[in-house]
Order: structure tokens, then C-alpha cells, then sequence
């Protein structure tokens, strides 16, 4: 259980931190990184779940930065946080370097939905900085060859997924319905690459479900 401070409710308090870190710790590897990690929950979770692993934190919101250094910080785990723009990977971090990468990234368009008042959500929730698909080519070019991607996204969203998924050149290997007593949400595990004839590179080849998150 991590604690959440003001800043952190006024981006999150959802169940996606928890999701991630608890599929992202049973893949394989021992270098991951969280894209839009918000104040860090997802991360420090993992930490703590898988100790020994190197586990790279990169946020854009700076006052979110902010608290998740203070998050990492309190709970003495080794998480370390980047600030910068997931757009500009190229000048932040090495390509290929990681054997995962997830996220839960915003989940409303800018500009077809309403825009929350405070514009730390409003960036947190809203496109204004990228969306899937910028998440996604992101993740492409970070994580290496064989290497995973998680993405925790909108359950009425699943088509939008899986197409920037593909589009970005992961091949869709899991999706998993979430249960979480109010909105739905899914989970896309997808691989870069071809790694063994096992792997399906259209849709999803495997489902799951998680209840009572
Ligand atoms: C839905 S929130 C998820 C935050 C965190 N993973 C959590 O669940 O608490 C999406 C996060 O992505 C960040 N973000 C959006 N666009 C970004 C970009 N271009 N580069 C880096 N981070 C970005 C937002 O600031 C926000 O913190």
C-alpha cells in the first residue's frame, strides 16, 4: 500500500498503479522503465515487489517529478526519477536499453472531451502532451528486441489500443479485462519483435481477468 499525498489524488487514486506493478512484476527482465509516471506510485509499488531490478521513472510534470522523489524517498526503494518529455526520449535515455516498459497514459482526447479545471490533471488526463500513440512510439524504440510493453487503458478503448500498439510495431500478445466495480479497464501485454512461433502478431492471442480491484 503506498500513501498518496494532495498532489498525487489530484492526478490519480485510481487502481492502474497497482495493476501495473503487480503484472510488471511477474514478466521477465531486470530493467524497466514507467513512462508518464505521475508521482511515482507504479514504480515505487514495483520496487517493492521486485527488489534488485533497475527501475526508471520519467515524468513530464515537474511538480509531479517533485513527489515521486519524495514517494521513492520515504519508501528508501531504488527508483530513479527523469524529468522530461516521452517525445524527446532520444536525449534522455538510451534506445533499446530496457526488457520493459508500461504505462497508463492519458485517457481523454484534448479537445472531444472536457477539460478538468486544474491543469495538473487536466495534463495528467488530457492528450495535451501525446496519447497512445506517442506512448507507444516511445516504448518501441526504448525497450529491446523481445523485450514487453504493459499498458493499463480504457476498456471502451480496446480497438484504439491494440491499433497504436501495432501501429507502433509491438506485436499484441495478452489482453486482460479488469474488473474494478466501476469503470472498465484493460491491460495489453505486447512484445517487440519476434520471439518464438508461439507469439501472435494480430490481436490479442490470450485473455485474463482481474476482479475486485
Ligand atoms: C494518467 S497519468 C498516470 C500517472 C501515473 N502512472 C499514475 O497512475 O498515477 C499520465 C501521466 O503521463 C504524464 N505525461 C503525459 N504526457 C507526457 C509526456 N509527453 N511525457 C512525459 N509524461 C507525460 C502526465 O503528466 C501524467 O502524470
Amino acid at each position: 500500500m503506498v500513501e498518496l499525498t494532495g498532489v498525487c489524488r489530484r492526478t490519480g487514486g485510481g487502481p492502474e498503479p497497482a495493476l501495473l506493478a503487480r503484472v510488471v512484476a511477474g514478466l521477465p527482465g531486470r530493467r524497466f522503465l514507467e513512462l508518464g509516471a505521475g508521482c511515482g506510485q507504479a514504480s515505487v509499488r514495483l520496487a517493492g515487489l521486485r527488489e534488485g531490478c533497475v527501475i526508471d521513472a520519467l515524468e513530464r510534470q515537474l511538480v509531479l517529478v517533485e513527489e515521486a522523489r519524495l514517494l521513492v524517498a520515504r519508501y528508501g526503494v531504488a527508483v530513479r526519477v527523469i524529468a522530461g518529455d516521452l517525445r524527446d526520449w532520444r536525449g534522455l535515455l538510451g534506445g533499446g536499453c530496457y526488457d520493459g516498459v508500461f504505462f497508463n497514459p492519458p485517457y481523454f482526447e484534448a479537445g472531444a472531451h472536457r477539460e478538468p479545471r486544474d491543469p495538473l490533471r487536466a495534463a495528467a488526463r488530457m492528450t495535451l502532451h501525446g496519447g497512445l500513440d506517442a506512448f507507444c512510439a516511445a516504448a518501441y524504440g526504448l525497450v529491446r528486441v523481445g523485450g514487453w510493453v504493459v499498458v493499463v487503458y480504457r476498456g471502451d478503448g480496446v480497438g484504439g489500443c491494440v491499433g497504436a500498439l501495432q501501429g507502433a510495431g509491438f506485436c499484441v500478445e495478452r489482453q486482460i479485462v479488469v474488473e474494478t466495480g466501476g469503470r472498465g479497464l484493460v491491460m495489453m501485454v505486447a512484445r517487440k519483435g519476434w520471439v518464438g512461433p508461439w507469439y501472435g502478431c494480430r490481436g490479442a492471442v490470450g485473455e485474463g481477468m482481474f476482479k475486485g480491484l
